[in-house]
């Protein structure tokens, strides 16, 4: 493996998602890797992602990756854990490049954090149904016991900005009841959306369960890719964002802004011959 110290590259990241969600794992990338350059692909017209079937959200990951390689990425950070769970074994198949994923990490720092060896899975339907934190989880230590839960409602809580407060609250008791009498002492925020209720489901479950962010633990792994690849920006490299987004809807600027907590600049929306799908 090359190591990456004296080397340099100064190619974007590429990363994508069904939406806005992605927003939180560039978020923790550019606390963690502020010279990276950043192209990131919201697929907004076409979400959501975590109801639709393998084959559709596989062709989705591939058009959008094809985009984003065009624009010359480094790498690929699969930011969707839908897409993370359904595309990411045609993506490493077929694509040259780095491709990070979601779950691969978050699975890691579960694992890593568990004493009781019982772990929550909370996510879209498509990841659950996928197994694939499952499945990261089981092949990282055996013995392990996973309790996974579809939680669709909470990305619509969250989107509507209802992370605290009564509605959410209750919601929160109606999915996670069963988890919480699993006696699991770590639960995966397994999708983009949940790291803003993380206050909220941290009082929901107490403090003896500890929750992990997939896009902090996404962060962390890039970031050593990118080093023993020899693919960091260097030192003296300027890092920037550009968004591309399939669709913008009106409030797009404001959610995106919750999302990566702090402005999100200019968002280009894609023209139509841009994208990969109309050369079929
Ligand atoms: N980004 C999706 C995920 O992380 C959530 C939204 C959707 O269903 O498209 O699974």
């Amino acid at each position: 493996m090359t190591k990456g110290l004296s080397s340099m590259d100064t190619r974007p990241l590429g990363i994508f998602d069904s939406g806005i969600g992605g927003l939180t794992v560039v978020s923790r990338i550019l606390e963690k890797l502020p010279r990276e350059r950043i192209l990131y692909f919201g697929d907004t017209a076409r979400l959501p992602y975590g109801n639709k079937s393998p084959e559709t959200v596989t062709r989705f990951s591939r058009e959008i990756t094809r985009f984003l390689l065009r624009r010359d990425a480094k790498a690929i950070v699969v930011a969707c854990n839908s897409a993370s769970a359904l595309a990411l074994d045609t993506l490493r198949r077929e694509l040259t490049v780095e491709v990070i994923d979601v779950i691969g990490p978050g699975a890691v720092a579960a694992v890593n954090r568990t004493r009781s060896g019982r772990i929550g899975v909370i996510a879209t339907q498509a990841t659950v149904r996928s197994g694939a934190y499952r499945r990261a989880l089981e092949e990282l230590r055996k013995d392990v016991v996973v309790h996974e839960v579809a939680t669709p409602l909470f990305v619509h809580l969250v989107e509507e900005g209802w992370t605290e407060g009564d509605i959410p609250e209750r919601v929160a008791h109606h999915y996670l009841g069963d988890l919480m009498a699993d006696g699991v002492d770590t639960v995966i925020l397994g999708c983009t959306h949940y790291p803003l209720l993380a206050p909220l489901l941290s009082s929901v479950f107490g403090s003896s369960v500890e929750l992990v962010d997939s896009a902090n633990e996404t962060a962390n792994a890039l970031a050593e890719r990118l080093e023993s690849a020899g693919l960091m920006a260097g030192p003296d490299a300027h890092g920037d964002l550009t968004c591309f987004a399939s669709d913008v809807p009106a409030d797009f600027a404001r959610l995106g802004e919750r999302f990566l907590g702090r402005p999100l600049g200019d968002v280009r929306p894609v023209e139509q011959t841009d994208l990969p799908w109309f050369e079929r």
